[in-house]
């Protein structure tokens, strides 16, 4: 009876509701502000607290029992979902407004026709981790990972890859990646350094902002992309013990000078429009509560306009997690409060935030701001007049061969050559006739990275099939072992050895596994490590095919630095490939085969052993001042560092002016000459390093690079413009200036001090 009669006064309610919409707000000839009013105006309460809502999509966690969108009728389809799914049920009951974790374009538009049948027929703003790609749905264009990116220095490819991924994304149905990743990676246990552009301001602030301004568009979200979200807010990426979510105390000196300066250029340069906190606490307190870096931070100072999501179940653990907030309830009102927009995945935060306006522990204003910016991103994108994707038509846009090259060309630039004894690379074709390709990774889907779905066969040209397409005629000999390198089968080892014997090259792929579907995966979220070594058996088959006494060359599949200091010592030939995407296996075996020349650098700090971390390049005078007892300080590979088949030589670098003011700017340059004997591109660095300050400056911090490519024996005049903010820092007056006194200026091929010219600047 009770019920009944509660059915009858809802449909009373929402007839009446009906019969009074004002529906001016689906006509596309108005404009946004006002659109996005006349709903707000008639929108209730729940169903304004609704549009900060975000559910997985209806596939997810569906691994036994996976819905068939392709095959059934919609209209049958949408009436089971709503007898049998609550999601659906709670969409169609307009108390949803977003989703993620939605893996088709099939499931994106069944889920738009669902919210049509809402009250007020808002669409639903759909969300994927697309990182490298949108790689989440299968038959999507997987790049390299990020860290790989970063190694190309090369802002202006990123870019185009954020442009050919916002194509993609909108053809399968989704407007908005949870990305770029913007942390500093500064400690390579974690296991998602593969999805950061390493441990360097300046590199992850250019190549995060060039990301965003691919994904969005120029000028901001204007609809024609996707929207980006600038994550994770902040502190992430050097966790205590290396481990995500870990605690993280910092100095307002270290998170203004290190941390902020990638969010603001994010902010007031590509202007993202999302923003999500981080996993972790800062100071005592927690990131997803946490109103001085919310509040005073990002919107006070940084000025961000957009709005913010929280990470997935973070505001729950505030409490249960945190121990922060003392009820499930309490952590809702304090997430909203402290200035996150919408909460990722969840039930009861939306009855907790209902009940906490009508009891005035939050202004409804507050919640209004929140849907005003969620609806404005909603109308651009079209969404109300164009929910659905024509599947057919966006098929074609998929994959495209030119979307294949810009990943077959980020291949190539991503991977890093660490060592190369006595030119043993490039494999001249036809020398070495009969080949063998060991390891877990030598015909592993792992080289595509983390965040992707299992892809078809056909778009994963792993190591093995890229050696087979680049040399047809060699005999190519396998010991393979499986992906599942935590069960790496020890006694195919011997096979190995004995076959390593046989042949007149050995190519050895070993690393880590990053497969987000495969259970026995060692690197990539919620992966990390207390070592760095090569995981299991690999060391061992490494030292066996060593043992062979025939020629070694040693790939490296990974998405963090990896302590490989026994093979610096004994393997001639090192490739860091990290995870190079679909293309990966070709660019790689171009590399080996000299089709290609090498060209990235390393983007973080390779330590020689876990103990030795933090080890970054940017560390202060006096970080080694002493020495490790037993070992050898320094790291094994410095953040910038990486090899080609060519030479090159830096010329001493000249200033325009030897003395400047603190406002004024000045121009260092210094010739490049290619002096080897095949073109090649080089990344030249820029690092200055402020001698004394009032607070200590680091030894040197990268404020330029430039790709320079250059035929053998050509010459080119390289300069950098030095503005007055690659001379501030944060100082003891609170404040981001330069302060007068001399600076080092250093150019060079790496971070390390051999590779690098110095020049003096006075700043009065
Ligand atoms: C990660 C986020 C990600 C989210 C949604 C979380 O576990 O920390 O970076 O965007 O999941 O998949």
């Amino acid at each position: 009876m009770k019920h009944a009669l509660l059915f009858l006064v809802g449909l009373l309610f929402s007839s009446f509701c009906q019969g009074t919409i004002d529906e001016r707000y689906l006509d596309p000839s108005l404009p946004i502000d006002k659109r996005v009013r006349i709903l707000m105006r008639q929108m209730t309460l729940e169903e304004k607290v609704a549009q900060l809502c975000q559910y997985v999509g209806l596939q997810y966690g569906r691994k036994d029992k996976p819905i068939a969108f392709e095959s059934t009728d919609p209209d049958t389809l949408i009436r089971s979902l709503l007898e049998s799914n609550g999601i659906a049920r709670n969409i169609s009951l307009g108390k949803v407004g977003a989703c993620l974790h939605v893996y088709s374009v099939e499931e994106a538009n069944i889920l738009q026709m669902i919210a049509r049948t809402s009250r007020l027929k808002i669409p639903l703003l759909i969300a994927i981790d697309a990182i490298h790609g949108n790689c989440m749905h299968r038959g999507c264009t997987v790049y390299p990972t990020s860290i790989g990116m970063a190694s190309s220095f090369n802002p202006v490819l990123l870019k185009e890859i954020g442009r050919q991924t916002a194509v993609e994304m909108r053809s399968s149905g989704v407007h908005w990646t949870f990305n770029p990743n913007i942390e500093l990676a500064r400690d390579a246990r974690w296991g998602r350094v593969g999805e950061t552009f390493g441990e360097d301001t300046y590199l992850v602030t250019q190549m995060g902002t060039a990301l965003i301004l691919g994904l969005q568009g120029e000028n901001g979200f204007d609809g024609s992309g996707v929207l980006a979200c600038a994550k994770h807010f902040v502190g992430g990426g050097e966790p205590a013990g290396g481990i995500n979510a870990a605690p993280m105390d910092m100095s307002e000196q270290k998170l203004r000078d290190l941390y902020l300066s990638p969010f603001a250029e994010a902010i007031n340069k590509a202007y993202v429009a999302t923003v999500m906190p981080a996993h972790n606490e800062l100071n005592g307190v927690p990131c997803h509560a946490n109103h001085y870096l919310l509040q005073e931070i990002l919107r006070n100072e940084l000025g961000f306009q957009g709005f913010v999501i929280s990470d997935w179940m973070d505001i729950e653990r505030l409490h249960e997690m945190h121990h922060y907030a003392p009820s499930q309830e309490e952590a809702f009102r304090m997430a909203v409060k402290a200035g996150v927009d919408m909460h990722m995945q969840g039930d009861g935060f939306l009855e907790a935030i209902v009940e906490a306006v009508r009891n005035k522990y939050i202004p409804e204003t507050r919640i209004d701001l929140a849907v005003y910016k969620i609806l404005e991103a909603k109308f651009r994108l079209g969404l109300f007049e164009n929910p659905l994707v024509d599947i057919p038509a966006s098929r074609s846009l998929i994959y495209t061969e030119d979307h294949q090259a810009t990943a077959l060309e980020a291949a190539r630039q991503s991977i890093v050559l660490l060592k190369n004894d006595n030119y043993l690379l490039p494999l001249k074709q036809g020398r070495y006739k009969k080949i063998l390709v060991t390891g877990p990774n030598a015909n592993s889907p792992t080289i595509m990275g983390d965040w992707t779905t299992r892809q078809p066969e056909e778009n994963v040209i792993t190591v093995l099939a890229g050696i087979q397409q680049q040399v047809p005629d060699a005999v190519i000999d396998t010991v393979c072992f499986s992906n599942k390198i935590r069960k790496m089968d020890r006694s195919l080892i011997k096979t190995a050895a004995q076959k390593a014997v046989e042949a007149d090259i050995n190519i050895v792929v070993v690393g880590e596994n990053s497969e987000r579907y495969n259970s026995d995966r060692t690197c990539g979220e919620n992966c990390d490590r207390d070592n760095l070594e090569l995981p299991t058996h690999q060391q061992e088959l490494l030292e066996a095919v060593y043992a062979s006494g025939k020629p070694v060359i040693l790939v490296l599949l990974n998405g963090r630095p990896l302590s490989v200091t026994w093979a610096q010592q004994h393997i001639p030939a090192i490739v860091e490939a990290w995870e190079p995407g679909g293309m990966g296996g070709r660019a790689i075996a171009e590399i080996l085969f000299g089709k290609v020349n090498p060209s990235g650098k390393l983007p973080i700090t390779f330590p020689r052993s876990v103990g030795q971390i933090q080890t970054v390049y940017n560390h202060k005078a006096s970080q080694y001042s002493r020495k490790f007892a037993l070992t050898t300080t320094g790291p094994l590979y410095h953040f910038g560092y990486g090899l080609s088949y060519t030479t090159f030589e830096y010329g001493n670098p000249v200033l325009s002016k030897d003395t400047i003011h603190t406002n004024e700017a000045v121009s260092v340059s210094f010739e490049l000459a290619n002096t080897g004997l095949c073109q090649g591109t080089e990344i030249a660095q820029l690092y200055i390093q402020d001698e004394y300050g009032t607070v200590t400056r680091p030894v040197k911090e990268l404020k330029g690079f430039q790709r320079i490519t250059l035929n053998p024996g050509e010459k080119q005049r390289v300069s950098f413009l030095i503005t007055p903010d690659k001379l501030a820092f944060f100082t003891s007056g609170k404040k981001y200036e330069v302060e007068p006194g001399s600076f080092k200026i250093m150019v060079g091929a790496s971070s390390r001090e051999q590779d690098l010219k110095t020049v003096s600047l006075m700043v009065k």
